[in-house]
C-alpha cells in the first residue's frame, strides 16, 4: 500500500486553493471553459481586452487560438505593471556559479535594462515576427533578453548553453534568425564553456544571421567580428533607458524552442503570448501556492521550457523574485543548493529528479548540516521521480514539513497540467496526482478506445488549455502528424501513464522512442544520425536503459564498417563525436558492439528487442519469430553490456 501524505492543516487554511477550491473549479472549469479561462484570462493585463475566448480545432484543419481578440505585451506584464508596486523588491536574485557572487536585480532595474536592449536591438534592425536565437549561460542577461524579445515582439528561441555548434546552427538555421545574443564564455562547476567560439563555428553556416551581441561573462578572449559582433555592455549603455512596448495580438508567437520527438530534427515548439502568459503566471501562483514575500528558486536552465515558463515568465508576471542560479548541484561542494537556500531563505525549491538521486547518495549530512527552515514546498518535474528519491526527498529536505509538488507537464504544454496543489491535495510519493484546472486527461489503448476507471494506456489531452503549443515552426504538418493523428480528437503526449482507483495519474514514461537522460529529452534517432555520421560506424541502434541517477541512460549498438576493430579507444572516440555533433547530454552511457543488428524479413530493426537487452530483461524478448536472422540476438546478449 502506498503511503499517503495528507495537506497540512495549517497549509490547507492559508493556501490559494484548499481541496472544495479545487473541486468547485475543476468542475467548473471542465463544464464551463469558456466562463472559467474568459475569468481568468483577466489575471494579466491585456491592451485590448478580449471578448473571445477560444477557438479549437483538434481534427480536421488543426488549429488552437485562445484569448484572440485581445492584445498585449508579455514584458509589460512582466516589469511595467510591477514598477508603482513594487519597483525596489527583488525580481531576479542571481546566485553565481561561484559562491561569493551574487547580485539582486530590482524590478525597476530590470525594466531598465529590458528597455535598453529593446532599443538596442531595434537599433540593429530587429522588429516584431523576427527571430532571435539566445545562446547563453545562466545569467541575468538571458531573462533580460527574452523580455527585450517580447517587448518588441521578437520571436525568440533560447538555446541550451550545453548543445554543440552544429546543434545551435541547426537552430538558428531552421528559424532563419536574424540576432543571436552569446556570451564570452559560461561558467559552470568551476570550467569554463566557450559560447562565443562554439557561436563561431555555428555561423559559418548560418546565413541568416547578420548581428550577434556579446555579454563579457567571464572576460575571456574572443574573437569579435567587425559590423557584425557587437559588445552588450556597450550597445545597451549607449542605448535609452526607456522603451514603449509594442503591441502584440494574444495569438502573436511569444518563443520557438526545439524539442527532441522520435523521428527527424528536433522540433520547433511554438508558444504564443496572450495564453501562455495566462496559464504559465496562473499554475505558477497555484501550484506553488506563491504568497507575497516568497523567495522561489526553480533549479532549471532557460534553455528548458521550464525554464521559460518557471524561472521567468510565470513568476515575473506574478511579481515574485525568482533566484536564477548559474551554477551545478554539486560545486564547491555537494551542499550548495541547500546553502544557497539558506543564503537567501528559499521558501519554495523546484528541482529535477535527477538532481535528487545524484545528492541522494551523498547521504543525510550534507543536507543536514544546512538549516532549510525557510522552505515550505517542494517541487519536481522532468521525469517520473521513483518514491525512494520522493521519499528522501520530503524527509531528508523539507524535514517531513514540506508538501512535494510533482509536476508533469512538457514543452509542448507551455505549463503544469497534472499536478498537487498543495493545500488541496494528498501527496502519493510517484504519482504527478491529479489535473490542473481545465485539463482532462483521458487514457486511451493502442487501438484507441478510450478506458474509464483505474487502468494503464497511452496519456492523451481532450481539451485545450490556453499555455498548449500552436504549431511547430514553419511545419503545421508535422504538429497535426506528431500530435492529433494517432488518436483521433485528442493531443496525444507521447506518455504511458496509470490512473488509480483515486483517480490519481501515475505517469510511466515515454511510449515512442524518445528518452529522457535526466530529465532532458533526447531522441533517439539524433543520437543515431550522429553515430552513423561517424566514417567509421556503418549502423546503430539507440534505446533507453535504467539507469540509477539519470533515470535512463543511453545505450548503443553500434556496427562498425568492414575492416574496422572494435577498441577501447574508438569506443572513447565515438562518446567524444556525439559528445561533439550533439552536446554532452547525449553522450552515449554504453556502446556494444554489434556485428548485426536484430531486423524483420523486411529489414526493419527489431527495438523492443535491443530494449528489452539493454534493460537486462532478455529472458523476455516477445515474439522472435519475425527475426531475419536469430544468431544475432544471441550474440547480442551474450555482450550485452548492461549486467546491472
Ligand atoms: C517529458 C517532457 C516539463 C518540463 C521538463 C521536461 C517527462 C516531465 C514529469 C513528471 C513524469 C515527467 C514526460 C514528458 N516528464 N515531468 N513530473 N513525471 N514524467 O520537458 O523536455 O518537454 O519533456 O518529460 O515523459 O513527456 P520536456
Amino acid at each position: 500500500m502506498t503511503e499517503v501524505y495528507s495537506v497540512p492543516a495549517e497549509l490547507a487554511k492559508s493556501a490559494w486553493i484548499d481541496a472544495e477550491t479545487y473541486a468547485a473549479w475543476y468542475e467548473r472549469s471542465i463544464q464551463d471553459p469558456e466562463g472559467f479561462w474568459a475569468e481568468h484570462g483577466r489575471r494579466i493585463d491585456w491592451i485590448k481586452p478580449f471578448t473571445k475566448v477560444r477557438d479549437v480545432s483538434f481534427s480536421g484543419d488543426v488549429h488552437i487560438r485562445w484569448f484572440h481578440d485581445g492584445s498585449l505585451n508579455v514584458a509589460a506584464n512582466c516589469l511595467d505593471r510591477h514598477l508603482a508596486t513594487r519597483g525596489d523588491q527583488t525580481a531576479i536574485l542571481w546566485e553565481g556559479d561561484d559562491p561569493n557572487e551574487s547580485a539582486a536585480i530590482t524590478y525597476r532595474d530590470l525594466h531598465e535594462r529590458v528597455c535598453r536592449l529593446a532599443n538596442a536591438m531595434t537599433a540593429l534592425g530587429v522588429a516584431k515576427g523576427d527571430r532571435v536565437t539566445i545562446y547563453l549561460p545562466m545569467i541575468p542577461e538571458a531573462a533580460v533578453a527574452m523580455l527585450a524579445c517580447a517587448r518588441i515582439g521578437a520571436i525568440h528561441s533560447v538555446v541550451f548553453g550545453g548543445f554543440s555548434p552544429d546543434s545551435l546552427a541547426g537552430r538558428l538555421q531552421d528559424c532563419a534568425s536574424s540576432l543571436l545574443i552569446t556570451a564570452d564564455e559560461g561558467l559552470r562547476g568551476g570550467r569554463k564553456v566557450p559560447l562565443k567560439a562554439n557561436a563561431d563555428k555555428a555561423l559559418e553556416t548560418s546565413g541568416s544571421v547578420r548581428n550577434v551581441i556579446v555579454v563579457k561573462r567571464t572576460g575571456g578572449a574572443v574573437q569579435m567580428t567587425a559590423g557584425r559582433d557587437h559588445w552588450y555592455h556597450e550597445i545597451t549603455q549607449a542605448a535609452a533607458p526607456t522603451h514603449q512596448p509594442v503591441e502584440i495580438d494574444a495569438e502573436d508567437p511569444l518563443f520557438i524552442l526545439y524539442t527532441s520527438g522520435s523521428t527527424g530534427k528536433p522540433k520547433g515548439v511554438l508558444h504564443t503570448s496572450g495564453g501562455y502568459l495566462v496559464y504559465a503566471s496562473m499554475t505558477h501562483q497555484y501550484v506553488f501556492d506563491y504568497h507575497e514575500g516568497d523567495v522561489y528558486w526553480c533549479t532549471a536552465d532557460v534553455g528548458w521550457v521550464t525554464g521559460h515558463s518557471y524561472i521567468v515568465y510565470g513568476p515575473l508576471a506574478n511579481g515574485a523574485t525568482t533566484l536564477m542560479f548559474e551554477g551545478v548541484p554539486n560545486y564547491p561542494t555537494v551542499s550548495r543548493f541547500w546553502e544557497v537556500i539558506d543564503k537567501h531563505k528559499v521558501t519554495i525549491f523546484y528541482t529535477a529528479p535527477t538532481a535528487i538521486r545524484a545528492l541522494m547518495r551523498e547521504g543525510e549530512e550534507p543536507v543536514k548540516k544546512t538549516s532549510r527552515a525557510s522552505l515550505r514546498l517542494l517541487g519536481s518535474v522532468g521525469e517520473p521521480i521513483n518514491p525512494e528519491a520522493w521519499t528522501w526527498y520530503h524527509r531528508v529536505v523539507g524535514d517531513d514539513r514540506c508538501p512535494i509538488v510533482d509536476t508533469w507537464w512538457q514543452t509542448e504544454t507551455g505549463g503544469i497540467l497534472i499536478t498537487p496543489l498543495p493545500g488541496a491535495t494528498p501527496l502519493k510519493p510517484g504519482s504527478a496526482t491529479r489535473p490542473f484546472f481545465g485539463v482532462k486527461p483521458v487514457m486511451v489503448d493502442a487501438e484507441g478506445k478510450v478506458l474509464d476507471g483505474a487502468v494503464e494506456g497511452n496519456l492523451c489531452i481532450a481539451e485545450s488549455w490556453p499555455g498548449q503549443m500552436r504549431t511547430v515552426y514553419g511545419d503545421h504538418e508535422r504538429f497535426v502528424q506528431t500530435y492529433f493523428s494517432t488518436y483521433k480528437g485528442m493531443y496525444f503526449t507521447g506518455d504511458g501513464a496509470r490512473r488509480d482507483a483515486d483517480g490519481y495519474y501515475w505517469i510511466t514514461g515515454r511510449v515512442d522512442d524518445v528518452i529522457n537522460v535526466s530529465g532532458h529529452r533526447m531522441g533517439t534517432a539524433e543520437v543515431e544520425s550522429a553515430l552513423v555520421a561517424h566514417p567509421k560506424v556503418a549502423e546503430a541502434a539507440v534505446v533507453g536503459y535504467p539507469h540509477e541517477i539519470k533515470g535512463q541512460g543511453i545505450y548503443a549498438y553500434v556496427t562498425l564498417v568492414a575492416d574496422e576493430e572494435p577498441t577501447e579507444e574508438l569506443r572513447k572516440e565515438l562518446v567524444n563525436w556525439v559528445r561533439k555533433e550533439i552536446g554532452p547530454i547525449a553522450s552515449p552511457d554504453l556502446i556494444q558492439w554489434s556485428p548485426g543488428l536484430p531486423k524483420t524479413r523486411s529489414g526493419k530493426i527489431m527495438r523492443r528487442i535491443l530494449r528489452k537487452i539493454a534493460e537486462n530483461q532478455f529472458d523476455a524478448l516477445g515474439d522472435t519469430s519475425t527475426l531475419a536472422d536469430p544468431g544475432v540476438v544471441d550474440d547480442l546478449i551474450e555482450n550485452r553490456m548492461n549486467r546491472a
